[in-house]
């Protein structure tokens, strides 16, 4: 039957675009700083640029979920290195730093009303979910100071029977693998290239440290750390639709633009193909 003449024409539905993300503690400038350079951390002005951050993802369409505060807890706000999302499965890591793992309980809770089954990294395994990069079906995962080769055997385990591909790379210049490199839109790498540790196909070099960290918006458009302009302006220049967002105190705490968030794209398995 033509479409027009009372058949249903069939659209595919828009994936529903939603973020976990984790407001900052009081305790924020007491979090662990390892690459960067650190410098006092106005935690006033931490609070309004996480608000910035958390409005520029709802400008972009996302539904922003809050996890319950954990203000005990100052890395809390970095709740990508709590959750690994792949398809309908959520991966509660078990954070190389001992001191981060209190994060983990309402993380866990907040997947789960989220409608995701959800698994978890054993002792003695860790696994940051900084360290996991994915994108069509590949997952790197950073070898790092934080992420041990259990971890990574635990994940693959994991999304291995749902068809992704594990891929292990080192991690030495850098916090996390996603702290060097992630994916644009078009599934082109970038990094800086000082930091990245691995010899990826094909890497876009970019100019600024920072700027190897961006986050896939939807419809082309990706966020990045206001640190990085000159990557900005070349993204642009590809032909890339790029917002900004002064992240400046996170960054003092090796904070980036990726992981103040968990992007969960409810497209059914493919969802989990992108960081
Ligand atoms: N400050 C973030 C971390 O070290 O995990």
């Amino acid at each position: 039957m033509a479409a027009g003449a009372g058949a249903q024409v069939k659209t595919d539905p828009m994936p529903v675009l939603r973020a976990l993300v984790r407001r900052p503690g009081p305790r924020l400038a007491e979090g662990i700083v390892t690459h960067a350079s650190g410098g006092p951390v106005d935690v006033a002005l931490a609070h309004r640029q996480w608000a910035e951050y958390v409005r520029t993802l709802q400008d972009a369409g996302w539904q922003t979920l809050e996890v319950e505060p954990a203000d005990d807890q100052p890395d809390a706000v970095f709740v990508e290195d709590a959750l690994v999302v792949y398809g309908d499965l959520a991966v509660l890591t078990r954070p190389g730093a001992p001191g981060r793992r209190g994060e983990l309980p309402a993380v866990g809770e907040a997947a789960a009303e989220a409608g995701y089954r959800v698994a978890r990294i054993e002792a003695p395994g860790t696994l940051d979910g900084g360290d996991v990069l994915k994108f069509g079906g590949t997952v790197w995962v950073g070898r790092s100071a934080r992420t041990d080769d259990d971890g990574i055997r635990q994940l693959a385990a994991l999304l291995e029977p749902m068809g992704a591909r594990v891929v292990p790379v080192p991690v030495r210049s850098v916090l996390h693998l996603k702290s060097a490199v992630t994916a644009l839109p078009d599934g082109t790498l970038v990094g800086h290239p000082p930091l990245v540790d691995h010899p990826f196909d094909a890497l876009l070099p970019v100019p600024e440290p920072s700027g190897g960290q961006v986050v896939l918006l939807e419809h082309g458009t990706v966020l990045l750390a206001a640190s990085a302009p000159r990557t900005a302006e070349l993204l642009r220049s590809r032909g890339h639709r790029v917002v900004t967002v002064d992240i400046s105190e996170l960054e003092k705490l090796d904070g980036g633009v990726t992981c103040l968030s968990v992007r969960l794209r409810d497209e059914g398995a493919a969802a989990g193909a992108r960081s």
